[in-house]
Protein backbone atom coordinates (compact mmCIF):
# COMPACT_ATOMS: atom_id res chain seq x y z
CA UNK A 1 0.00 0.00 0.00
CA UNK A 2 1.33 3.35 -1.36
CA UNK A 3 0.67 5.92 1.78
CA UNK A 4 0.48 9.50 0.49
CA UNK A 5 2.66 11.61 1.34
CA UNK A 6 5.48 9.67 1.46
CA UNK A 7 8.13 11.31 4.04
CA UNK A 8 10.98 13.40 3.15
CA UNK A 9 14.21 11.94 3.61
CA UNK A 10 16.06 15.27 2.48
CA UNK A 11 13.86 18.16 4.05
CA UNK A 12 13.93 20.30 1.03
CA UNK A 13 13.57 17.64 -1.70
CA UNK A 14 10.43 15.73 -2.99
CA UNK A 15 10.44 12.16 -1.04
CA UNK A 16 12.38 9.69 -2.46
CA UNK A 17 9.11 7.33 -3.92
CA UNK A 18 8.16 10.21 -6.19
CA UNK A 19 10.96 9.39 -7.91
CA UNK A 20 10.84 5.58 -8.44
CA UNK A 21 6.66 5.65 -8.86
CA UNK A 22 7.51 8.30 -11.45
CA UNK A 23 9.70 5.90 -13.21
CA UNK A 24 7.42 3.05 -12.64
CA UNK A 25 4.07 4.17 -14.03
CA UNK A 26 2.12 7.43 -15.43
CA UNK A 27 -0.41 6.61 -12.03
CA UNK A 28 0.16 5.30 -8.70
CA UNK A 29 -2.76 3.99 -6.59
CA UNK A 30 -2.31 5.37 -3.49
CA UNK A 31 -3.97 5.76 -0.12
CA UNK A 32 -4.76 9.51 1.58
CA UNK A 33 -4.96 10.04 5.63
CA UNK A 34 -8.19 9.12 6.37
CA UNK A 35 -7.77 5.87 4.29
CA UNK A 36 -9.39 7.17 1.25
CA UNK A 37 -7.79 6.13 -2.50
CA UNK A 38 -6.64 8.23 -5.48
CA UNK A 39 -4.23 8.00 -8.58
CA UNK A 40 -1.07 9.96 -7.82
CA UNK A 41 0.00 11.05 -11.27
CA UNK A 42 3.89 12.10 -11.34
CA UNK A 43 4.91 13.13 -14.71
CA UNK A 44 5.52 16.41 -16.13
CA UNK A 45 4.03 15.85 -19.43
CA UNK A 46 0.94 13.95 -18.00
CA UNK A 47 0.58 16.43 -14.69
CA UNK A 48 0.41 19.45 -17.26
CA UNK A 49 -2.13 17.94 -19.60
CA UNK A 50 -4.27 17.13 -17.08
CA UNK A 51 -4.55 20.65 -15.23
CA UNK A 52 -6.71 21.36 -18.46
CA UNK A 53 -8.61 18.11 -18.72
CA UNK A 54 -11.99 18.68 -18.93
CA UNK A 55 -13.29 15.31 -17.35
CA UNK A 56 -11.18 16.43 -14.21
CA UNK A 57 -13.07 18.25 -11.77
CA UNK A 58 -11.85 20.71 -9.10
CA UNK A 59 -15.35 20.40 -7.25
CA UNK A 60 -14.39 19.14 -3.40
CA UNK A 61 -17.71 18.65 -2.42
CA UNK A 62 -17.90 15.46 -4.93
CA UNK A 63 -18.56 11.94 -3.13
CA UNK A 64 -15.21 11.01 -5.36
CA UNK A 65 -12.93 13.75 -4.36
CA UNK A 66 -9.40 13.10 -2.89
CA UNK A 67 -10.20 14.76 0.30
CA UNK A 68 -6.57 15.33 1.95
CA UNK A 69 -7.58 17.46 4.84
CA UNK A 70 -6.52 20.40 2.56
CA UNK A 71 -8.50 23.70 3.72
CA UNK A 72 -10.45 23.04 -0.30
CA UNK A 73 -12.89 21.65 1.20
CA UNK A 74 -14.49 24.02 4.10
CA UNK A 75 -17.01 26.33 2.83
CA UNK A 76 -16.57 28.88 1.89
CA UNK A 77 -13.61 28.13 -0.11
CA UNK A 78 -15.27 25.10 -1.25
CA UNK A 79 -17.91 27.41 -2.91
CA UNK A 80 -15.10 30.28 -4.00
CA UNK A 81 -13.16 30.18 -7.00
CA UNK A 82 -11.08 27.25 -6.73
CA UNK A 83 -13.79 24.67 -6.36
CA UNK A 84 -15.63 25.66 -9.39
CA UNK A 85 -15.53 24.15 -12.80
CA UNK A 86 -16.21 25.14 -15.92
CA UNK A 87 -18.67 28.27 -16.96
CA UNK A 88 -19.31 28.99 -13.22
CA UNK A 89 -15.75 29.39 -12.49
CA UNK A 90 -14.84 31.61 -15.73
CA UNK A 91 -17.53 33.87 -14.48
CA UNK A 92 -15.32 34.64 -11.40
CA UNK A 93 -12.52 34.31 -12.76
CA UNK A 94 -12.83 37.00 -15.44
CA UNK A 95 -13.65 39.42 -12.78
CA UNK A 96 -11.17 38.63 -10.44
CA UNK A 97 -8.20 38.04 -13.05
CA UNK A 98 -7.93 41.45 -14.27
CA UNK A 99 -6.97 42.73 -10.58
CA UNK A 100 -4.29 40.42 -10.78
CA UNK A 101 -3.09 40.81 -14.17
CA UNK A 102 0.40 42.40 -15.04
CA UNK A 103 -0.09 45.88 -15.77
CA UNK A 104 -2.75 45.89 -12.31
CA UNK A 105 1.02 44.00 -9.98
CA UNK A 106 3.05 46.44 -11.74
CA UNK A 107 1.31 49.57 -10.07
CA UNK A 108 1.72 47.92 -6.42
CA UNK A 109 5.51 47.84 -7.14
CA UNK A 110 5.71 51.23 -5.58
CA UNK A 111 3.40 49.83 -2.32
CA UNK A 112 5.47 46.42 -2.60
CA UNK A 113 8.44 48.92 -2.52
CA UNK A 114 7.71 50.19 0.88
CA UNK A 115 6.40 47.13 2.33
CA UNK A 116 9.70 45.33 1.90
CA UNK A 117 11.55 48.60 3.24
CA UNK A 118 9.10 48.70 5.99
CA UNK A 119 9.45 45.16 6.76
CA UNK A 120 13.33 45.44 6.96
CA UNK A 121 13.44 48.77 8.96
CA UNK A 122 11.07 46.56 11.49
CA UNK A 123 13.66 43.82 11.41
CA UNK A 124 16.82 45.71 12.00
CA UNK A 125 14.78 47.87 14.96
CA UNK A 126 14.55 44.38 16.72
CA UNK A 127 16.14 42.11 18.70
CA UNK A 128 19.37 39.33 17.13
CA UNK A 129 19.22 36.76 16.42
CA UNK A 130 15.55 37.09 14.97
CA UNK A 131 12.83 34.53 13.16
CA UNK A 132 12.50 35.91 9.20
CA UNK A 133 9.48 34.02 9.14
CA UNK A 134 7.41 36.14 12.32
CA UNK A 135 9.38 39.52 10.98
CA UNK A 136 9.97 39.69 7.57
CA UNK A 137 8.18 36.53 5.28
CA UNK A 138 4.47 36.82 6.92
CA UNK A 139 4.84 40.65 7.35
CA UNK A 140 5.79 40.95 3.94
CA UNK A 141 3.53 38.55 2.43
CA UNK A 142 0.24 39.66 4.83
CA UNK A 143 0.92 43.46 4.25
CA UNK A 144 0.84 42.91 0.80
CA UNK A 145 -2.71 40.95 0.52
CA UNK A 146 -4.16 43.47 2.98
CA UNK A 147 -3.12 46.31 0.70
CA UNK A 148 -4.59 44.26 -2.61
CA UNK A 149 -7.74 43.52 -1.04
CA UNK A 150 -8.08 46.38 2.03
CA UNK A 151 -8.10 44.68 4.97
CA UNK A 152 -6.71 46.52 7.88
CA UNK A 153 -3.07 45.11 8.70
CA UNK A 154 -4.28 44.54 12.35
CA UNK A 155 -6.31 41.48 11.48
CA UNK A 156 -3.29 40.00 10.38
CA UNK A 157 -2.85 37.83 13.80
CA UNK A 158 -6.28 36.27 13.23
CA UNK A 159 -6.29 35.15 9.65
CA UNK A 160 -2.73 34.07 10.11
CA UNK A 161 -3.33 32.25 12.80
CA UNK A 162 -6.46 30.79 11.25
CA UNK A 163 -4.94 30.19 7.62
CA UNK A 164 -2.25 28.08 10.00
CA UNK A 165 -5.24 25.93 11.07
CA UNK A 166 -6.58 25.37 7.68
CA UNK A 167 -3.75 24.20 6.28
CA UNK A 168 -2.26 21.74 9.20
CA UNK A 169 -2.89 17.85 8.43
CA UNK A 170 -3.17 16.91 12.17
CA UNK A 171 -6.50 19.51 12.24
CA UNK A 172 -9.69 18.09 12.55
CA UNK A 173 -12.70 18.92 10.97
CA UNK A 174 -14.05 20.95 13.35
CA UNK A 175 -10.87 22.73 14.06
CA UNK A 176 -10.82 23.63 10.37
CA UNK A 177 -14.50 24.65 10.35
CA UNK A 178 -14.07 27.20 13.07
CA UNK A 179 -10.83 28.71 11.26
CA UNK A 180 -13.03 29.28 8.38
CA UNK A 181 -16.15 31.24 10.56
CA UNK A 182 -13.22 33.69 11.80
CA UNK A 183 -11.92 34.42 8.55
CA UNK A 184 -15.04 34.52 7.11
CA UNK A 185 -16.13 36.81 10.15
CA UNK A 186 -13.04 39.22 9.41
CA UNK A 187 -14.19 39.24 5.91
CA UNK A 188 -18.05 39.60 6.03
CA UNK A 189 -17.39 42.77 8.66
CA UNK A 190 -14.95 44.31 5.39
CA UNK A 191 -17.72 43.51 2.84
CA UNK A 192 -20.36 44.92 5.14
CA UNK A 193 -18.32 48.11 5.51
CA UNK A 194 -17.68 48.33 1.69
CA UNK A 195 -21.24 48.35 1.04
CA UNK A 196 -21.86 51.22 2.63
CA UNK A 197 -18.37 53.24 2.14
CA UNK A 198 -16.60 52.17 -1.08
CA UNK A 199 -13.21 52.95 -1.30
CA UNK A 200 -10.14 51.99 -3.78
CA UNK A 201 -9.88 48.77 -3.02
CA UNK A 202 -10.60 45.38 -4.68
CA UNK A 203 -13.44 44.80 -2.01
CA UNK A 204 -14.84 47.95 -2.69
CA UNK A 205 -14.49 47.19 -6.57
CA UNK A 206 -16.30 43.69 -5.93
CA UNK A 207 -18.85 45.03 -4.11
CA UNK A 208 -19.79 48.11 -6.48
CA UNK A 209 -19.11 46.76 -9.95
CA UNK A 210 -18.24 43.04 -9.90
CA UNK A 211 -21.41 41.56 -10.40
CA UNK A 212 -21.11 39.52 -7.60
CA UNK A 213 -23.55 38.69 -5.16
CA UNK A 214 -22.27 39.41 -1.09
CA UNK A 215 -21.77 35.76 -0.51
CA UNK A 216 -19.42 35.16 -3.55
CA UNK A 217 -17.63 38.30 -2.74
CA UNK A 218 -17.24 37.31 0.78
CA UNK A 219 -16.41 33.58 -0.76
CA UNK A 220 -13.56 35.06 -2.92
CA UNK A 221 -12.46 37.31 -0.40
CA UNK A 222 -11.64 34.52 2.58
CA UNK A 223 -9.96 32.69 -0.67
CA UNK A 224 -7.68 35.23 -1.58
CA UNK A 225 -6.94 36.52 1.87
CA UNK A 226 -6.34 32.56 2.46
CA UNK A 227 -4.61 31.52 -0.76
CA UNK A 228 -3.01 34.86 -0.62
CA UNK A 229 -0.24 35.48 2.34
CA UNK A 230 0.69 32.11 3.57
CA UNK A 231 2.21 30.55 0.60
CA UNK A 232 4.20 33.61 -0.29
CA UNK A 233 5.41 33.51 2.87
CA UNK A 234 6.44 29.76 2.93
CA UNK A 235 8.18 30.55 -0.36
CA UNK A 236 10.05 33.41 1.15
CA UNK A 237 11.42 31.68 3.96
CA UNK A 238 12.83 29.06 1.91
CA UNK A 239 14.01 31.12 -0.66
CA UNK A 240 15.69 32.74 1.92
CA UNK A 241 16.94 29.82 3.53
CA UNK A 242 18.37 28.50 0.18
CA UNK A 243 19.97 31.86 -0.45
CA UNK A 244 21.67 32.12 3.05
CA UNK A 245 22.79 28.40 3.26
CA UNK A 246 24.87 29.14 0.17
CA UNK A 247 26.37 32.33 0.24
CA UNK A 248 27.87 32.22 -3.16
CA UNK A 249 23.84 31.72 -5.00
CA UNK A 250 23.12 34.84 -2.43
CA UNK A 251 25.47 36.69 -4.16
CA UNK A 252 24.62 35.60 -7.59
CA UNK A 253 21.17 36.41 -7.08
CA UNK A 254 22.24 40.02 -5.89
CA UNK A 255 24.47 40.28 -9.29
CA UNK A 256 22.16 39.04 -11.62
CA UNK A 257 19.72 42.10 -11.34
CA UNK A 258 16.10 42.57 -12.10
CA UNK A 259 15.67 39.89 -14.99
CA UNK A 260 18.45 37.46 -13.29
CA UNK A 261 16.36 37.32 -10.20
CA UNK A 262 13.05 37.03 -11.69
CA UNK A 263 14.34 33.81 -13.38
CA UNK A 264 16.26 32.81 -9.85
CA UNK A 265 12.91 33.22 -8.62
CA UNK A 266 11.05 31.01 -10.93
CA UNK A 267 13.72 28.55 -10.15
CA UNK A 268 12.95 28.71 -6.40
CA UNK A 269 9.73 27.73 -7.12
CA UNK A 270 10.33 25.05 -9.22
CA UNK A 271 12.82 23.57 -6.54
CA UNK A 272 10.83 24.07 -3.56
CA UNK A 273 7.44 23.42 -5.28
CA UNK A 274 5.35 24.19 -1.88
CA UNK A 275 1.82 22.60 -3.12
CA UNK A 276 3.75 19.82 -1.14
CA UNK A 277 0.43 17.31 -1.63
CA UNK A 278 -0.61 18.60 -4.70
CA UNK A 279 -3.58 19.13 -6.88
CA UNK A 280 -6.84 17.41 -6.03
CA UNK A 281 -8.88 16.56 -8.60
CA UNK A 282 -11.96 14.00 -9.18
CA UNK A 283 -12.45 12.24 -12.88
CA UNK A 284 -15.90 12.99 -13.96
CA UNK A 285 -15.04 10.79 -16.87
CA UNK A 286 -13.04 7.72 -18.22
CA UNK A 287 -9.68 9.54 -19.06
CA UNK A 288 -6.42 8.05 -20.48
CA UNK A 289 -3.48 8.54 -18.57
CA UNK A 290 -0.68 7.05 -20.39
CA UNK A 291 -1.80 2.94 -21.04
CA UNK A 292 -3.86 3.43 -17.85
CA UNK A 293 -7.52 4.38 -17.39
CA UNK A 294 -8.29 6.59 -14.90
CA UNK A 295 -12.90 6.05 -14.32
CA UNK A 296 -15.46 8.65 -13.64
CA UNK A 297 -15.32 9.41 -10.04
CA UNK A 298 -12.10 8.20 -9.18
CA UNK A 299 -9.60 10.70 -7.31
CA UNK A 300 -6.88 12.46 -8.86
CA UNK A 301 -4.04 13.87 -7.15
CA UNK A 302 -1.54 16.16 -9.41
CA UNK A 303 1.93 15.61 -7.86
CA UNK A 304 3.44 19.21 -8.51
CA UNK A 305 6.65 18.33 -6.32
CA UNK A 306 7.27 14.95 -8.25
CA UNK A 307 6.16 16.79 -11.79
CA UNK A 308 8.87 19.59 -11.16
CA UNK A 309 11.64 17.08 -10.44
CA UNK A 310 10.50 14.98 -13.91
CA UNK A 311 14.13 14.93 -15.19
CA UNK A 312 12.70 14.24 -18.45
CA UNK A 313 11.63 18.16 -18.29
CA UNK A 314 14.34 19.55 -16.21
CA UNK A 315 17.91 18.22 -16.41
CA UNK A 316 19.42 17.92 -13.28
CA UNK A 317 16.18 18.17 -11.68
CA UNK A 318 17.72 17.85 -7.72
CA UNK A 319 19.87 20.49 -8.51
CA UNK A 320 19.10 24.30 -7.57
CA UNK A 321 20.12 26.30 -10.72
CA UNK A 322 19.40 29.89 -10.13
CA UNK A 323 20.46 30.64 -14.24
CA UNK A 324 18.28 27.82 -15.18
CA UNK A 325 17.06 28.75 -19.01
CA UNK A 326 14.05 26.74 -18.81
CA UNK A 327 12.77 27.22 -14.92
CA UNK A 328 9.53 29.35 -16.19
CA UNK A 329 8.28 25.80 -17.43
CA UNK A 330 7.52 24.86 -14.03
CA UNK A 331 4.33 23.71 -12.32
CA UNK A 332 4.36 25.13 -9.02
CA UNK A 333 1.24 27.32 -9.68
CA UNK A 334 -0.31 24.72 -11.45
CA UNK A 335 -1.89 25.82 -14.84
CA UNK A 336 -5.15 25.76 -17.08
CA UNK A 337 -8.15 27.06 -15.73
CA UNK A 338 -7.44 27.04 -12.31
CA UNK A 339 -3.81 28.17 -12.59
CA UNK A 340 -2.85 30.68 -9.54
CA UNK A 341 -4.98 33.84 -9.68
CA UNK A 342 -2.09 35.39 -8.03
CA UNK A 343 0.82 34.33 -9.69
CA UNK A 344 2.23 37.86 -11.34
CA UNK A 345 1.70 38.89 -7.50
CA UNK A 346 3.59 36.77 -6.20
CA UNK A 347 6.72 36.36 -8.52
CA UNK A 348 6.76 40.23 -8.08
CA UNK A 349 6.76 39.97 -4.43
CA UNK A 350 9.71 37.29 -3.76
CA UNK A 351 11.51 39.03 -6.10
CA UNK A 352 11.19 42.37 -4.74
CA UNK A 353 11.53 41.34 -1.26
CA UNK A 354 14.60 38.60 -1.79
CA UNK A 355 16.38 41.58 -3.28
CA UNK A 356 15.52 44.26 -0.76
CA UNK A 357 16.56 41.48 2.12
CA UNK A 358 19.97 40.78 0.75
CA UNK A 359 20.30 44.35 -1.14
CA UNK A 360 20.15 46.40 2.42
CA UNK A 361 21.33 43.20 4.65
CA UNK A 362 24.64 41.76 2.84
CA UNK A 363 25.83 40.58 6.08
CA UNK A 364 22.46 38.54 7.12
CA UNK A 365 23.25 34.81 8.22
CA UNK A 366 21.38 31.59 9.18
CA UNK A 367 21.97 31.62 12.88
CA UNK A 368 23.32 27.44 14.03
CA UNK A 369 19.99 26.04 14.82
CA UNK A 370 18.53 27.05 10.93
CA UNK A 371 21.30 24.80 9.70
CA UNK A 372 18.76 21.87 10.10
CA UNK A 373 15.29 23.79 8.75
CA UNK A 374 12.19 23.24 10.61
CA UNK A 375 9.96 22.49 7.91
CA UNK A 376 6.67 22.26 7.53
CA UNK A 377 6.30 18.19 6.87
CA UNK A 378 2.49 18.04 8.66
CA UNK A 379 0.79 21.33 6.29
CA UNK A 380 -0.27 21.04 3.04
CA UNK A 381 2.32 24.00 2.10
CA UNK A 382 5.95 23.20 2.37
CA UNK A 383 7.77 25.92 4.53
CA UNK A 384 10.16 26.99 7.61
CA UNK A 385 8.42 27.09 11.03
CA UNK A 386 11.25 29.60 12.00
CA UNK A 387 14.17 31.40 10.40
CA UNK A 388 16.73 32.08 13.34
CA UNK A 389 18.72 34.48 11.36
CA UNK A 390 21.36 37.28 12.63
CA UNK A 391 23.17 39.82 10.49
CA UNK A 392 26.69 42.27 10.61
CA UNK A 393 26.49 45.84 10.18
CA UNK A 394 23.79 46.52 7.27
CA UNK A 395 23.66 49.03 4.51
CA UNK A 396 21.78 52.07 5.01
CA UNK A 397 19.24 53.35 2.45
C1 LIG B 1 -4.56 28.84 -7.12
C2 LIG B 1 0.10 28.16 -5.91
C3 LIG B 1 0.34 32.72 -4.22
C4 LIG B 1 -4.39 33.24 -5.03
C5 LIG B 1 -3.30 28.30 -6.97
C6 LIG B 1 -2.91 27.01 -7.50
C7 LIG B 1 -1.61 26.82 -7.14
C8 LIG B 1 -1.17 27.98 -6.41
C9 LIG B 1 -0.76 25.59 -7.44
C10 LIG B 1 -3.78 26.07 -8.33
C11 LIG B 1 -4.87 25.40 -7.55
C12 LIG B 1 -5.62 24.37 -8.35
O1 LIG B 1 -5.40 24.21 -9.56
O2 LIG B 1 -6.47 23.68 -7.76
C13 LIG B 1 0.56 29.34 -5.33
C14 LIG B 1 1.92 29.57 -4.90
C15 LIG B 1 1.99 30.86 -4.42
C16 LIG B 1 0.66 31.42 -4.56
C17 LIG B 1 3.06 28.56 -5.03
C18 LIG B 1 3.14 31.63 -3.87
C19 LIG B 1 4.40 31.36 -4.06
C20 LIG B 1 -0.90 33.28 -4.34
C21 LIG B 1 -1.23 34.64 -4.06
C22 LIG B 1 -2.57 34.78 -4.27
C23 LIG B 1 -3.07 33.50 -4.70
C24 LIG B 1 -0.24 35.72 -3.60
C25 LIG B 1 -3.47 35.98 -4.13
C26 LIG B 1 -3.19 37.17 -4.26
C27 LIG B 1 -4.83 32.08 -5.63
C28 LIG B 1 -6.21 31.86 -6.03
C29 LIG B 1 -6.25 30.59 -6.63
C30 LIG B 1 -4.91 30.07 -6.59
C31 LIG B 1 -7.38 32.83 -5.85
C32 LIG B 1 -7.48 29.90 -7.23
C33 LIG B 1 -7.50 30.17 -8.73
C34 LIG B 1 -8.61 29.44 -9.46
O3 LIG B 1 -9.11 28.44 -8.95
O4 LIG B 1 -8.98 29.90 -10.55
N1 LIG B 1 -2.21 28.88 -6.33
N2 LIG B 1 -0.17 30.47 -5.08
N3 LIG B 1 -2.03 32.62 -4.75
N4 LIG B 1 -4.08 30.99 -5.97
FE1 LIG B 1 -2.11 30.78 -5.60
Amino acid sequence: MNRYPAERSCPLRPPPEYARWREEAPVTPVVLPGGRPAWLVTRYDDVRRLLRHPALSSDSTHPGYPAFGSAVEVPPLSRSLIGLDGAAHERLRRVLGAEFSVPAVARMQPELDRIVDRAVDGLLAGPVPADLVERFALPVASRTICHVIGLGYESHEVFEHNTHVLTDGTRSAGQKAAASAAITALVADLVGDRRRRARDDLASRLVTTGGLTDEEVVDNLVLLVAAGHDTSANMLALSAWTLLDDPAAGADFLAAGPQGQQNAVEELLRFHSIIQLGLARVATADIEVGDRIVRAGEGVVLGLPAANADPRRFTEPDTLDLARADARRHLAFGFGPHQCLGHYLARTTLRTALAGLLGRLPGLRLADEARAPQIKDSMDFHGLHRLPVHWETPVEG
